[in-house]
């Protein structure tokens, strides 16, 4: 029996991730319309550009966004991580503040920030302040369902910030883009869930090949953002350190590090997040990277997405990327969902105060 098929394994998964990501379809189907039920405090016609805040588990869907829709977006759209927001975001600029648990300190002080300048805003948050500051003082609230980990709740922040680009005229109507959403994730739970064996099934596949390597993840343009995604599943979930990197940029800086590698050659596992509608010239850069890095590392998979529309193809890979990681876990002995060494973080930042660094 392939390791992935034991079901012993599988149940290490103790908050259900898996049973979670088998239902993407209808969180997709669930987050369709919530936006067109909003009453928005101001007229689309103003907004000249857009900031989309958020960290972590809840700041990957703006990034997701800007990359995939790069070229339909018809003003400048920027994700932010961070506690500023930047000196051009002002009267004109559309906030999108999203938090899962409504409580992230980043998030928040920024939403205090553009509140304070007069901001256009909109939050996207099961609740905590930000769920409560922001029908307060009138702006208005995309609430979504509690009871899941942030970075598992991903489409339920995705669609709805799709959503209030086009009800803003920020991005045109993507009716079919989201209809293929709803059969890709579908098909995901297919082709990659638990029943399926290994012998079948992709995201085991690539799992296995990754277990005990340190994954760098690659992608460029639409999956760019989705590179990163990996990347923070592989992290969160499989409790392991992983890499994400960019071309063409990898092919200017990156790559050289791959000449010396000495140790970390074997035990290093590059995966290249392809899509059919790059640039003719990363198709090449990708395929020469190849040939090139493969004899120094342990292992290089090439995955290219399938699908029509920009968020078919972008959640072909984000989905096969999320069973990856959660199968990575399994083999791991890993339980993908508990994530301590935040809580404890946040903790600390909670309940102490500035100090000198001590080192
Ligand atoms: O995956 C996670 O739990 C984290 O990356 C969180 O998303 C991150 O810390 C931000 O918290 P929240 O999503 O509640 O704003």
């Amino acid at each position: 029996m392939a390791r992935l098929d034991n079901p012993a394994l599988l149940q290490l998964d103790s908050l259900d991730n898996l049973g979670t990501l088998a239902a993407s379809a209808e969180m997709i189907a669930a987050g369709r319309g919530l936006v067109a039920q909003l009453d928005l405090p101001f007229p689309a016609s103003a907004i000249r550009n857009v900031a989309i805040c958020g960290m972590g588990g809840s700041g990957i869907a703006g990034d997701l966004v800007t990359t995939a829709y790069a070229d339909r977006l018809r003003v400048p759209v920027q994700s932010l991580r961070n506690y500023y927001l930047p000196g051009w975001v002002g009267e004109d600029t559309l906030v999108i503040l999203a938090s899962y648990s409504g409580e992230t300190e980043e998030t928040l002080t920024a939403a205090m920030e553009a509140l304070d300048r007069g901001c256009p805003a909109i939050g996207i948050t099961t609740g905590g302040k930000l769920g409560s500051w922001y029908p307060d003082r009138g702006l208005p609230v995309v609430s979504i369902p509690p009871g899941l980990q942030p970075r598992a709740a991903l489409l339920h922040m995705l669609i709805p910030t799709l959503e209030i680009l086009v009800r803003c005229g920020v991005l045109p109507d993507l009716t079919a883009d989201l209809d293929e959403a709803e059969r890709v994730a579908r098909e995901a739970a297919e082709s990659y869930g638990p029943s399926v064996p290994q012998s079948h099934n992709g995201a085991k596949l690539i799992a296995d090949s990754l277990d005990g390597s340190l994954p760098v993840i690659w992608g460029a343009e639409m999956t760019s953002a989705v590179a990163q995604r990996w990347k923070g599943q592989l992290n969160e979930n499989a409790k392991t350190p992983a890499y994400w990197g960019v071309l063409p940029e990898v092919n200017h800086n990156e790559i050289i590090g791959f000449e010396q590698m000495g140790d970390l050659g074997p035990a290093t596992a590059v995966v290249m997040l392809r899509d059919p509608r790059q640039h003719r010239q990363v198709q090449r850069r990708f395929d020469i990277t190849k040939e090139l890095i493969e004899p120094l590392v342990r292992s290089v998979t090439a995955v290219t997405a399938e699908g029509e529309t920009t968020l078919g193809r972008l959640l072909d890979l984000v989905l096969l990327g999320d069973y990856v990681s959660l199968y990575a876990a399994c083999l791991r002995g890993a339980d993908a969902g508990p994530i301590r060494l935040i809580n404890t973080l946040k903790e600390r930042l909670a309940t102490t105060g500035y100090g000198r660094a001590t080192g």
